[in-house]
C-alpha cells in the first residue's frame, strides 16, 4: 500500500521542500514552512502541449479580446473594462468583507441580461445563497448553482455546461481527492488553481476563484496563487463601516492598481460615484490633526482625510502607530521633523491614522503626515478649505509628485480654496482653477504657512 508523503510548503510563495525549513529559499521569507501529507504517487496537472515553432511578432495579428461587461461599473473599471473570455481571475480579501455579495450581484445582472451563468459554492449552500440572493434584488432569468466540494465533480460540470463564467467560491474549500491533503493546504489550492486554468484556457470561460486572506494559521493564503492566475483584485476595508475599496493588484488585460469604490447597505453592495464626497463625510470640523490629502488611485484622484493625535508620552521610548500609511514612512518624516524643522518630538507618542479604511502607499501625502503631526502637536487647525501635498525628502526638501494637476483638479471640484503643493509641481493649466495654489519648497516653508 502506498504510504503518504511528508512535504514542506511555504505558505507565502509556495516553494516546497522535503524538510523543514527556517527561511523560504524562495521567497525568504522567516517561518512561512507548512507540513502538509500528500498520498504517494499522486498525479498533478501538467498542461501536455503539442510542439510549436516560433512565429514573427509582425505576422501576429493582434486579436481585440473580446469581453463581457459585468453591469457594474467599478467592477468593470478594476477588470479593465469587463470581463476576459478565458480569463482566471482571483478575488481575495478577508472573510466577510462582501467577496460572495459582489460575485452573486454580477451573477444576476449577466444572467438578467441572457448570459449563461455557473455558481459553485463549497461554503453555503442552495437555501443560503437563496436567502443572500433575495437581498440583492430579482434573477429574472436562471441561475445555476452548483453546491460541492469535489474537484472531479465541478469540472465534469464545467465542461459539460454552457456557462460561459464560472464562481467558484472559494478555493480553500475545495477538494481534489488524489492529492490526499486537506482542503485549503497549499497543495490542494495549488492543483485546484491550475485544473482551473487549464479549463478556462481550453474551453474560453472566464472563471472567479474567490480566496480567503487569512491570518496565520494553516489553511494557505490565496498569495500562493497570485502568479498563477491572470487577475487578483483584492477587496479591502474596515468590516465595521460599510466603506469597501476593490482593489486590482495584477491584470494581464488591463492596467493595475485600479480601484473601485463601493459602500455595503441592506441590499447589498452599491458602487460610489464620488469616492472623495464618501471619505470626507463625516469630518470633524475646527479640530488640529485632521488634514486632507490628495492620493492618487488608478487613474482617479480621491481625497482623503488624515489624522493626528500627538501627545506627551509616559514612556522611556515614544509609541508611533500608523493605520492606513507605511509606519517606516511616518517615523521617517518624524525624524526630518526633529532634524530639519527643529521640533522635539522625542518625549512625545504620535498616531497617524487614514479615515475610512483607505490604505495609502502614495508618497505625496507626506506633507500632509507632517502637517497633521505638527498640527497635533501645537492646537493649530489648518483651515476647513485647504489641503496638502507633496513628497518630503531627508534633507527637508518637498520634492515634486505626480499628476498634480489631477490632483488639484480634484480639490478644485470638492471646493477647496487652498492648495499647498510642491513648487516643482506647479503648472500653468492650474492658474484656471478658482483654487488657490501655493508652492512651498521645504517643510519650514509649509509649515510656516499653517
Ligand atoms: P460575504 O459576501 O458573505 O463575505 P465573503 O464572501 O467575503 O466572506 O459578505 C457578508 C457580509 O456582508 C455579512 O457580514 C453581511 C453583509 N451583507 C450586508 O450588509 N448586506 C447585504 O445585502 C448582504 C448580502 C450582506
Ligand atoms: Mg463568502
Amino acid at each position: 500500500m502506498a504510504r503518504d508523503k511528508q512535504v514542506f510548503f511555504c505558505k507565502e510563495c509556495g516553494f516546497e521542500s522535503a524538510k523543514w525549513l527556517g527561511q523560504c529559499p524562495g521567497c525568504k521569507q522567516w517561518n512561512t514552512f507548512v507540513e502538509e501529507r500528500v498520498k504517494a504517487g499522486a498525479k498533478t496537472t501538467s498542461v501536455k502541449r503539442d510542439r510549436v515553432e516560433p512565429t514573427s511578432i509582425r505576422k501576429v495579428t493582434a486579436s481585440d479580446e473580446s469581453r463581457i461587461p459585468t453591469g457594474i461599473r467599478e467592477l468593470d473599471r478594476v477588470l479593465g473594462g469587463g470581463i476576459v473570455k478565458g480569463s482566471l481571475v482571483l478575488v481575495g480579501g478577508d472573510p466577510g468583507i462582501g467577496k460572495s455579495t459582489i460575485l452573486l450581484q454580477m451573477c444576476r445582472l449577466l444572467s438578467n441580461r441572457g448570459e449563461s451563468v455557473l455558481y459553485v459554492s463549497g461554503e453555503e449552500s442552495p437555501s443560503q445563497i437563496k436567502s443572500r440572493a433575495e437581498r440583492l434584488g430579482s434573477f429574472d432569468r436562471d441561475l445555476m448553482l452548483l453546491c460541492d466540494c469535489d474537484m472531479d465533480n465541478i469540472e465534469k460540470e464545467i465542461s459539460n455546461g454552457d456557462a460561459a463564467v464560472v464562481i467558484v467560491d472559494s478555493i480553500q474549500t475545495m477538494l481534489v481527492e488524489e492529492i490526499g491533503s486537506a482542503p485549503g493546504t497549499v497543495s490542494q489550492v495549488r492543483e485546484v488553481t491550475a485544473r482551473l486554468m487549464q479549463l478556462a484556457k481550453q474551453q474560453g470561460k472566464a472563471i472567479f476563484i474567490v480566496g480567503h486572506v487569512t491570518k496565520e494559521g494553516t489553511v494557505a493564503g490565496p498569495k500562493t496563487l497570485e502568479h498563477m492566475v491572470d487577475c487578483v483584485l483584492y477587496f479591502e476595508g474596515d468590516n465595521s463601516n460599510g466603506f469597501r475599496v476593490l482593489r486590482g493588484v495584477k491584470n494581464r488585460f488591463g492596467s493595475t492598481n485600479e480601484i473601485g469604490v463601493f459602500t455595503m447597505g441592506e441590499n447589498g453592495l452599491s458602487e460610489v460615484a464620488n469616492p472623495s464626497e464618501l471619505m470626507l463625510s463625516g469630518r470633524p470640523k475646527g479640530v488640529s490633526g485632521s488634514v486632507v490629502v490628495p492620493t492618487i488611485e488608478g487613474t482617479r484622484s480621491i481625497l482623503v482625510e488624515l489624522q493626528a493625535l500627538v501627545c506627551q508620552t509616559n514612556f522611556n521610548m515614544p509609541r508611533r502607530t500608523s493605520v492606513g500609511v507605511d509606519y517606516n514612512r511616518v517615523n521617517l518624516i518624524l525624524a526630518v521633523m526633529e532634524k530639519r524643522a527643529n521640533m522635539n518630538l522625542w518625549n512625545f507618542d504620535a498616531y497617524v491614522s487614514v479615515a475610512g479604511g483607505m490604505k495609502i502607499s502614495d508618497p505625496a501625502v507626506d506633507l500632509g503626515v507632517a502637517c497633521a503631526i505638527y498640527s497635533s502637536m501645537n492646537n493649530k487647525v489648518i483651515p476647513e478649505g485647504t489641503l496638502l501635498m507633496g513628497e518630503i525628502g531627508l534633507a527637508g526638501e518637498i520634492r515634486g509628485i505626480s499628476s498634480a494637476l489631477k490632483r488639484v483638479s480634484e480639490a478644485d471640484k470638492m471646493g477647496f480654496t487652498t492648495c499647498i503643493m510642491p513648487s516643482s509641481s506647479m503648472d500653468a493649466a492650474m492658474n484656471k482653477l478658482s483654487i488657490k495654489t501655493i508652492g512651498v519648497s521645504s517643510l519650514t516653508e509649509a509649515l510656516s504657512l499653517i
